[in-house]
């Protein structure tokens, strides 16, 4: 039977927010997690010239795996061999390959919820089995060993977000750790979501692969390097299953624009420029952080990186999506309903990402603050 997919209910929002900019409405976009700064200016340079100089074709780019294991150095310290960066249309199909290439059919995958909409539906689409844990405020919406620890009998795999979407927020070094060793005593594979790495506000957030090697480990260029439309992310997988992660990612989806990984590379140069728009961030979480309370939104895990506030709006509504609309029809401010993090408790939560200009931030405090104070 075709597994039963939820739809990423977001767009719904993004659709109608669109109709509302076509009849003359000022919206703001802080329902979509997409940096609205768009690809360094290194990357852009770059790509001008490789489109006037090369006819491209199917490729893996040997120079950005290399690039890549330079990056994990400075990063992380790790020495990785470059062939395992498996190169990728983006994160999506990364995870795609990490569960396809894992676990056969029925077998138990388990997650947080909330968490990314994809996890749960791609699981389903692979015939996968998700096995949701509900977290909550006191491990700050995260996972936990002692959840692992509990799920009986163990499941085959599980997926780790730190910083995590829809909450921004990070796994501790040491829980991470536990974690890892939960997993190992258990057999259970685990597929580490690092595709926020780069953004965090309190602390950086640690790799998975320095507590479980045989982790697989997924990264992209959509967030830290601002290049959600190039769609190139990658897969790095453990020495011993490279071989098996390129054939399934070969006959799947071949390979990653060529052009985006010629500006992928330069990308990975381009700190200075990168390191600016964090601070903007910083800005707009501090701003948000001061604001949600005088709301009287004072249900917030403040989010350690990514760019989201997940935030319990349960005093106002048990409908997150129809308190999205609404709320994008009377202000203009586009958010996300939780129900696409969470489909039981998200009907509480909405999500709003902050990776806009501070303009725009200051723009929806205040229209929010209007909204709220003629609803108290
Ligand atoms: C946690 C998480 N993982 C993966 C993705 C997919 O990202 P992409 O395919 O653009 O790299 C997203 C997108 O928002 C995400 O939030």
């Amino acid at each position: 039977m075709p597994a039963d997919i939820d739809p990423f209910y977001a767009m719904d929002i993004n659709r109608l927010a669109h109709r509302l900019r076509a009849e003359g409405r000022s919206v703001i976009h802080m329902e979509y997690g997409q940096p609205s700064t768009g690809a360094p200016a290194k990357a852009i340079e770059v790509a001008h010239r490789i489109l006037d100089s090369e006819s491209m074709g199917y490729w893996e780019s040997r120079e950005l795996q290399e690039g890549l294991a330079r990056h994990y150095r400075q990063m992380y310290g790790f020495d990785i061999e470059p062939d395992r960066f498996v190169l990728t249309c983006g994160a999506s199909p990364a995870l795609v390959l990490a569960m396809a290439a894992n676990f056969n059919a029925g077998d138990r995958v388990a997650l947080a919820r909330p968490g990314y909409v994809a996890y749960r539906n791609v699981l389903k689409a692979l015939h996968l089995v998700p096995v949701e844990i509900a977290c909550n405020d006191e491990t700050r919406y995260q996972l936990a060993a002692a959840h692992l620890e509990a799920i009986d009998p163990a499941p085959q795999g599980v997926i780790v977000a730190s910083p995590a979407n829809p909450t921004g927020t990070i796994i501790k070094a040491k829980e991470l750790e536990a974690i890892a060793g939960v997993c190992r005593a258990r057999s259970i594979t685990v597929i580490s979501d690092e595709i926020y790495h780069g953004l965090s506000y309190v602390e950086p957030a640690q790799s998975m692969l320095a507590f479980e090697p045989g982790a697989f480990v997924i990264g992209s260029f959509s967030k830290y390097f601002s290049m959600v439309a190039w769609r190139l992310g990658w897969l790095l997988a453990p020495t011993g299953h490279v071989a098996r992660a390129r054939a399934f990612a070969g006959n799947m989806f071949l390979t990653a624009p060529s052009l985006s990984q010629h500006a992928g590379l330069a990308a990975l140069d381009a700190h200075d420029e990168l390191e600016r728009h964090i601070r903007v961030y910083r800005r707009n979480r501090d701003l948000l952080l001061q604001a949600l309370p005088r709301l009287g939104l004072n249900r917030i895990a403040p989010p350690d990186g990514a760019f989201y506030f997940y935030v319990d709006v349960r005093h106002l509504t048990d409908d997150s999506l129809s308190f999205c609309k609404m709320l994008l029809q009377q202000t203009g401010v586009a958010t996300a309903p939780g129900i696409d993090f969470d489909p039981i408790e998200g009907r509480h939560h909405i999500r709003i990402s902050f990776a806009v200009s501070t303009p725009e931030v200051e723009d929806a405090v205040e229209r929010l603050e209007r909204w709220f104070s003629a609803h108290p």
